[in-house]
């Protein structure tokens, strides 16, 4: 059975630190955004790992995708991707669930409080999920946009993604 690690990311860090989870998870994990992942498939599902970045201290709104468009701070900045579905929308597309699932988000702040994390695993819960380990949230530079994708990403984040989703594959097996 498949490990679906779903990912909401305007600028490709997200998506970044989803892919490094799976990674880390191993062969039976698949990073996939909330456009290519059919909620209504999670009942097949062996675990479920979700994350966004932090807008507002909480999950993008569609208000919030509008305002990161318009504040493109120069011509050399990535233009933010806006065409999948808002993972507050795809939660709420999840059927009854009984399976282990955690959440994870990118912000430039730390640590996690309020956040996108807190509220997906809240959504998680209200399927039946079982909090298979704590949320975490991962580090990005205070800017809106970088000239290429998944730039914002401080340093080591990365790994610190492998790794803990080495720890979820430990925590499944
Ligand atoms: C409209 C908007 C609101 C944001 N609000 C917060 C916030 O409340 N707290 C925070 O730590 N980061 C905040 N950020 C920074 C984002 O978390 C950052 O852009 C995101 O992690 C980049 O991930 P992505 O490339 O996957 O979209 C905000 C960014 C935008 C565009």
């Amino acid at each position: 059975m498949a490990i679906w690690v779903v990912y909401e990311s305007l600028w490709g860090n997200t998506a970044a630190v989803a892919h490094a989870i799976a990674e880390g998870i191993g062969d039976e994990a698949k990073a996939v955004s909330t456009a290519s992942a059919d909620p209504a498939e999670a009942v097949g599902l062996r675990a479920l790992i979700a994350g966004a970045p932090v807008h507002g201290m909480t999950l993008p709104t569609t208000q919030s995708i509008a305002t990161a468009t318009a504040h493109k701070v120069n011509d050399d900045h990535a233009e933010p991707r806006t065409d999948e579905p808002l993972m507050r929308d795809w939660l709420d597309g999840l059927p009854e669930l009984r399976i282990p699932a955690t959440a994870f988000d990118t912000r430039v702040r730390g640590p996690l409080g309020r956040g996108a994390a807190t509220a997906i695993i809240r959504a998680e819960a209200s399927r039946g999920c079982t909090l298979l380990a704590q949320p975490k949230g991962f580090r990005v530079d205070f800017r809106n946009a970088g000239p290429e994708q998944a730039d914002l990403l401080k340093e080591g984040e990365l790994s610190k993604a492998r790794a803990w989703g080495a720890e979820l594959g430990a925590l499944l097996s």
